[in-house]
């Protein structure tokens, strides 16, 4: 148990840490990977470099400090966060170092400001906090490894690939060992760990599981990213590099964003590759459950899985929309108005502009927030924004 002298120092102290968030994360980072760059195995340094993991680490440490009198507020969001640590295979052993390496940029960066008891406050609170996602994190690797899963990363063999679009490829994998794969909620990823030719380190990726599981085989569907940005390194290795027969390093299905199994009204809004897992939720649907598909694309060469889900959504008695930005412009209030009905619950996909651009449109249409669903691809920004 923290003193309450230790929760009052907390307090008092998140706002002058938010403030200098940038500056304290930024020299974090670069002292996190100059002491231990082993860990440049594990961080997506395409986030790093576009800044957005940047924020998102060290303000989830700040926003769980705010609630450390009542950290169980906070549960639901650490879950979320937990499942991507769980994917990525991180440890309880990697906490104490970035525990180490925060506090030493707090110390850096607000020099005398950080008094010797302000520091003993923060290491003991960040002590606290690692040890709710070290132990959430430890059920979710038992979870993984029940039914026939498994802990960490295990070697996959890619039984087929297939062109769904200009940009979007699937690929099929199955286990080496042979074992039976655990199945998964619709909505859920894996994560492929990959060693990209001329690079040092292991670049790891979530992609969502794009199809039910059959054959024994998981199926992701990977669009490729511009090959000159940072992002752009994995998918295009995949697209160009990856061929059947080859092998690939996953770890178990994770994640949270999946398709509530109720009778509700269903509204899917998709942008661009943010169609993958709703198409997986939506081909796990039956018949009964009133459904609507929006998807939109920038034009009909980069639209993925259009026939499946019109398809789908004509077994199913439901309505399927098709939008193309580049000819109709962003979708509007009254493009997503007649299928807002009592209860209707909106799962939303795709870039984060999209998504709170749609979820900003669903809250107008008096979705009740319980009711939006949404998933960024990408790292969230913080807690609050979970
Ligand atoms: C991702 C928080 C400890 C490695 C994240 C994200 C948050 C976060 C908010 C973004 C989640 C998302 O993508 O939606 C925290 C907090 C920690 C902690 C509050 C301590 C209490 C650690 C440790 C490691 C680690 C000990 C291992 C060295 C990562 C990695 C990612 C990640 C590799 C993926 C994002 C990327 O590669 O850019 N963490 N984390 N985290 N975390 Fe942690």
């Amino acid at each position: 148990m923290l003193s309450q002298q230790t929760i009052d120092i907390i307090k008092s102290t998140v706002p002058v840490l938010e403030q200098h968030g940038v500056t304290i994360t930024k020299t974090f980072y670069k002292n996190l990977f100059e002491k231990h760059p082993e860990l440049l195995n594990v961080f997506n340094r395409a986030n790093q470099q576009r800044g957005r993991q940047q924020t998102a680490l060290a303000n989830a440490v700040y926003a769980a400090a705010a609630h450390i009198d009542n950290l169980q507020a906070i549960i639901p969001a650490v879950m979320q966060i937990a499942h991507k640590h769980r994917a990525l295979g991180i440890l309880p052993e990697q906490y104490p170092i970035v525990g180490e390496n925060l506090l030493g940029a707090i110390k850096e960066v607000l020099g005398d400001a950080a008094t010797d008891e302000i520091i003993n406050a923060w290491a003991e609170a960040y002590g606290v906090i690692a040890d709710v996602f070290i132990s959430i994190e430890e059920d979710l690797y038992k979870e993984a490894e029940a039914n026939g899963g498994w802990r960490l990363f295990k070697p996959f063999k890619v039984a087929k690939k297939v062109a769904e679009s200009e940009e979007v490829t699937s690929f099929y994998f199955e286990p080496e060992d042979g074992t039976q794969l655990p199945d998964f909620k619709p909505g859920q990823y894996i994560t492929v760990r990959v060693k990209v030719p001329g690079d040092e380190f292991t670049s790891v990726r979530h992609y969502t599981l794009s199809e039910a599981l059959e054959n024994n085989q998981y199926r992701i569907s990977v669009k490729r990213e511009d090959a000159c940005e940072p992002n752009g390194v994995v998918s295009n290795y995949l697209h160009d590099q990856v061929n059947e027969g080859d092998t690939i390093e996953l770890s178990a299905p994770a994640g949270l964003f999946t398709l509530e199994q109720n009778s509700n009204p269903v509204l899917f809004v998709s942008g661009g590759i943010g169609v993958t897992p709703l198409n997986t939720m939506l081909q796990t649907m039956e018949l009964g459950r009133n459904v609507t598909f929006v998807q939109t694309a920038r034009n009909a060469k980069s639209v993925a899985f259009k026939e499946q889900i019109e398809k789908k959504v004509n077994e199913l008695n439901g309505t399927y929309r098709v939008h193309y930005s580049d000819e109709a412009g962003y979708i509007k209030k009254e493009d997503l108005a007649p299928f807002i009905k009592e209860n209707t619950e909106v799962y939303v996909c795709g870039p984060a502009p999209f998504m709170k651009a749609i979820i900003s449109i669903a809250r107008d249409l008096n979705v009740s927030g319980e009711n939006i669903h949404f998933e960024f691809f990408g790292p969230a920004m913080s807690l609050e924004a979970l």
